[in-house]
């Protein structure tokens, strides 16, 4: 017979920043058969589909549970985008194909929300695993970069758990320093035997 019971998990995670007054900002080149699409709330659910197919065997649907089903993440993206600080010019989709009988594959996803002292928060940044290690989590973030720049922002953020060691070498890569060390607390089910 087993057990189980809900017990507090703690995620480490880092706060990392960028300076963005110190960044230059070259137009960024897609590669051939790929798009880089602007936000439109028509295109909610697409960004939700590339966010799930992402995240769901990723470490952080378990810190974010919401990441972890596609409702979930269709009401993520419904709640980000509805905020007054949502930061449309920082929010991206990026998709291959497209062409006559040819599919679209909604590749990745980020959104930007912006506080009005001039910091630009990026939240989710989502490439699908069969797009990754290809340059478009870097081409992503910097399209999100420029657009917080473009919207007036002098500095960018985002969280990341300290265990996604490729996500940090990228954001460091991208000129991020870690700022702050936080931990997230979460209930995780722990099944043991009883008796
Ligand atoms: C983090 C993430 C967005 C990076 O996207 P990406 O398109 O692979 O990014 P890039 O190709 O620009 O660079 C990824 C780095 O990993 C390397 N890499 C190679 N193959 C890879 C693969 N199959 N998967 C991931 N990274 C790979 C790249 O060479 C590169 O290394 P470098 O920075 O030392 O040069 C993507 O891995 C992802 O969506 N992960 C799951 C969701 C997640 O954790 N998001 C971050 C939340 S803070």
């Amino acid at each position: 017979m087993t057990t189980t019971a809900m017990i507090p998990t703690y995620f480490k995670r880092y706060r990392m920043e960028i300076d963005l007054t110190r960044q230059e900002f070259a137009p960024v080149q897609m590669p051939v058969g790929y798009q880089a699409i602007r936000w439109d709330p028509a295109i909610l659910n697409a960004h939700a589909e590339a966010k799930y197919l992402s995240f769901r065997d990723e470490l952080d649907a378990n810190v974010f549970s919401c990441l972890s089903n596609l409702s979930g993440c269709k009401w993520l993206m419904q709640r980000i985008s509805s905020r007054g600080d949502f930061v449309p010019q920082a929010t991206w989709l990026i998709t291959r194909g497209g062409r006559p009988d040819e599919p679209v594959v909604y590749c990745g996803t980020i959104q930007g929300l912006g506080k009005p002292e001039g910091h630009g928060s990026i939240q989710n940044i989502a490439i699908i695993p069969a797009e990754r290690g290809n340059g478009l989590g870097t081409r992503i973030i910097r399209l999100a970069l420029a657009g917080f720049r473009r919207a007036g922002m002098t500095t960018a953020g985002l969280e990341v758990t300290a265990r996604n060691e490729d996500a940090i070498r990228l954001y460091k890569r991208l000129g991020f320093g870690i700022v702050r060390t936080v931990f997230k607390v979460i209930e995780l089910p722990y099944t043991s035997p009883s008796g």
